[in-house]
């Protein structure tokens, strides 16, 4: 596994100081607010706490909503140079901009280049957990700074799902998600498959069957993220219909826009289980641990 040098301190944001307690206390590091003002008119103020002798710094931000996020990372990592930090990193449990990955017509801005060649720019080191890379094979490609660290939510999660249901059927929504699917399957000793995904538009998704024989198993579709829900709900008709007893769900980052979850009931799956790279009530598996083994020296 990739390593990223150990922080001297980490610095996070109020609506993240659950998740910094926990990974300070599991890298045994020291963590401190960046406090926000918003002025009236919307731009915001960061100021950094006093940083002392620390050289080595690692900012906390997990990147769902990121349009604002990626400007305060932006004020933070330059003050924080300006403070005479040395070695900066961002751990990041979601990124987001990796899907846009290529222009499809003239003129479309590739995201996953330009905001990874920014986060490069403001970086040393990038630790990240289940990226959504497409057509590229690792993080370094999108991000390219000094170092890059991935790391993967799928085995804790299919752990997970063998604590809690005896002889689960895992499967992955897509042939993407067989990477995700396959480790959590690994990991938790169950059967897995795949199933195949046409998608027409953000919300117009077709899944065909996995080949395997779903009838009266207990299936949970395991992937790294939910969006629009989509994916996951077409799946869970699809294999409900095919005779499965119970549909689950598990993902890596519980994104959830909008109607996501009202969608997914709506197609006959029962719970939702997710990672805490982004709060929420579904969340059933903690990366701090794992974000912690990551970093060394
Ligand atoms: C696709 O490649 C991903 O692994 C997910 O399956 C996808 O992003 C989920 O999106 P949505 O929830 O919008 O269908």
């Amino acid at each position: 596994m990739n390593t990223a040098p150990r922080p001297g301190l980490l610095l996070a944001f109020d609506d993240e100081a659950r998740f910094a307690q926990a990974l300070a206390d599991a890298c045994g590091v020291r963590h401190a607010a960046i406090v926000r003002h918003r002025f009236p008119d919307g731009e915001l103020k960061l100021k950094l706490p006093p940083l002392g002798a620390a050289d080595r710094v690692a900012i906390l931000r997990s990147l769902h909503d990121p349009n604002e996020k990626l400007i305060e990372l932006l004020l933070a990592a330059r003050t924080a140079r300006d403070q005479g930090v040395g070695h900066l990193t961002l751990v990041a449990p979601y990124l987001a901009y990796m899907r846009q990955d290529a222009a499809f017509e003239t003129g479309e801005a590739v995201s996953q280049r330009i905001v990874g060649g920014w986060l490069a720019q403001l970086f040393d080191a990038v630790v990240t957990i289940d990226p959504h890379l497409h057509r590229i094979r690792s993080l370094e490609e999108a991000i390219p700074a000094p170092t890059t660290v991935t790391l993967t939510a799928a085995p804790a999660l299919g752990r997970m799902i063998a604590a809690r249901i005896r002889d689960a059927l895992v499967i992955g929504p897509d042939e993407e998600s067989a990477q995700w699917a396959g480790a959590a399957a690994r990991a938790g000793g169950l059967a897995w498959s795949v199933c195949l995904k046409e998608r027409r538009g953000d919300r117009d998704v077709s899944i065909s069957a996995p080949p395997v024989d779903v009838k009266g198993r207990h299936v949970v579709l395991v992937d790294d993220v939910a969006s629009t829900g989509r994916t996951l709900a077409h799946a869970a008709r699809m294999i409900l219909q095919a005779g499965a007893a119970r549909c689950d769900a598990a993902v890596t980052h519980p994104v959830f826009a909008a109607d996501a979850l009202a969608v997914m009931e709506a197609h006959g799956i029962g719970s939702v289980w997710s990672s805490d790279t982004i709060p929420h009530f579904t969340n059933a598996v903690a990366v701090a641990p794992l974000i912690a083994a990551a970093f060394a020296g």
